[in-house]
């Protein structure tokens, strides 16, 4: 099968990647010309792990290749799939489809016999209606269907996470785009993966309930690591407590320093603006949504207590950017609310991450990117962990208490015992333990 796919970030390249694996012809189109270039020349612009070989091996295959020409990849594929950002718009929360409506448009101008236009991008309920209009209203005459695929792989598993899904959501009533998911699935469906067809926009929902469920979870862990904190508990045993529940489930219920990343933070506002506009509020999610909102900023201030109450003219090492491990994204990322506020305490911020300081360089001014995690803790008074980097869970603890001014730790990710950082010297400070 030919495929096009509109939007080569995360998901689009991963998508793409993957598709040309499985089999098909593949044509990642982005209307960022040096991530295409990048990509021409062998360069990855995104980390993910297993990426550049999965890239590398498809084109040298000659199933995948990189493009800026949405009208020439377009008119040879029987499925274009619309992978582009759906940022959170203005002032209401709700989801901008700017990108996904121009998208739409060019390739009304572009497609050429039946054409599935596949919707990946994490899109409120009703949009699938509006990219049909807009195809209707540019093509007149174009013979094609709609279709909603959310896509829930993982940054950092994405690769894993696209080849083994949970399920594959496809909503469309149109029997022939249904043939074509199928086959452009089919390795999948071969694995006996779960397909769930539904209606359009039932589908587009499914994406929006499931991540609000999964925040609802990380914010609802993180109240209760609040609430063990004043109680005298240990919120690691309690999520334990709870995870062992079947009907709960342990996944999700790490507290931590509030959800990040380019989906939750914004999903979670789009989805209560939906509701509000559609007369039926989740007001469990504006209150998750909420709650996030002002956590990190109150990871910052747990940092300046364990700092004696202040951080003015301190040093303060920072371990962790991206707003989680495995990936340089740092879209939302809890580290870069949490050292904006550091600075505007008084604090002068060192910062080290295995993947995202370049990233981080162009959102934050005045800190001083380090190349390890040893060299960031240098003369700092507080180290702290924001990001749970495997490299960050078995540090050579006696180094860093050397290069520390003073032996503080304040560890958002609890990846350390708190006995045993006590025993070490630590003054060491944790989310929901004593
Ligand atoms: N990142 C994730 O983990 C993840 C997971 C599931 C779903 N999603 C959803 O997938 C969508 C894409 O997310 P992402 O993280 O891959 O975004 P991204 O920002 O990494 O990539 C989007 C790409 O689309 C390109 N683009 C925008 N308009 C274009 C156009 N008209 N033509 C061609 N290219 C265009 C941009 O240049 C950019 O490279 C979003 O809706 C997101 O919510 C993301």
């Amino acid at each position: 099968m030919r495929i096009a796919i509109i939007g080569s970030g995360y998901v689009g390249l991963v998508s793409g990647a993957c598709f040309a694996d499985f089999g098909h012809i593949v044509t990642c189109v982005d209307s960022d010309a040096a991530k295409i270039g990048a990509l021409q020349g062998g360069k990855m612009p995104i980390y993910e792990p297993g990426l550049a070989s999965l890239v590398e091996s498809n084109v040298r295959e000659e199933r995948l290749t990189f493009s800026t020409d949405i009208v020439a990849a377009v008119d040879k594929a029987e499925a274009v799939f619309i992978a582009v950002g759906t940022p959170t718009r203005g002032d209401d929360g709700q989801a901008d489809l700017r990108f996904v409506y121009d998208a739409a448009k060019e390739i009304a101008a572009a497609m050429k016999g039946f054409t599935v236009v596949v919707n990946k991008s994490t899109v409120p309920v009703g949009t699938g209606d509006e990219v049909e209009r807009i195809i209707r209203a540019v093509n007149p005459g174009a013979d094609f269907a709609v279709v909603s695929n959310p896509e829930f792989l993982r940054e950092g598993a994405a690769i894993y996470d696209f080849k083994h899904p949970d399920r594959i959501v496809v909503g469309t009533d149109d029997p022939r785009a249904a043939a074509l998911m199928h086959e452009a699935y089919r390795p999948l469906y071969l694995n006996a993966a779960p397909f769930l067809f539904t209606a359009r926009r039932t589908a587009e929902l499914i994406k929006y309930a499931a991540n609000g469920f999964l925040a609802t979870k990380v914010a609802f862990i993180n109240e209760m690591a609040d609430l063990c904190e004043k109680a005298g508990a240990d919120v690691q045993d309690v999520a334990r407590g709870m995870g062992l529940d079947n009907r709960i489930g342990s996944k999700f219920l790490h507290a931590g320093p509030g959800f990040g990343g380019s989906c939750f933070p914004k999903d979670t506002l789009a989805l209560a603006q939906t509701a509000r506009e559609l007369g039926a509020r989740i007001t469990i999610i504006e209150a998750v949504a909420e709650a996030n909102r002002t956590r990190k900023n109150r990871m910052a201030q747990k940092v300046i207590a364990a700092c004696g109450d202040s951080v003015a003219d301190k040093t303060v090492a920072i371990l962790g950017l991206a707003f989680k491990q495995n990936t340089d994204d740092i879209r939302e990322a809890a580290a870069i609310d949490i050292i904006t506020a550091l600075q505007s305490a008084g604090a002068k911020v060192r910062a080290y991450d295995p993947q995202a300081i370049e990233q981080a360089r162009q959102v934050l001014t005045g800190v001083t990117f380090c190349q390890n995690a040893y060299l960031c803790a240098e003369g700092a008074s507080a180290l702290v962990i924001v990001t749970e980097w495997d490299a960050f869970r078995a540090l050579d603890l006696a180094r860093i208490k050397e290069a520390l001014s003073e032996p503080i730790i304040v560890d958002l990710r609890n990846i350390y015992s708190p006995s045993d950082m006590r025993k070490r010297g630590f003054r060491y400070f944790s989310v929901g333990r004593q």
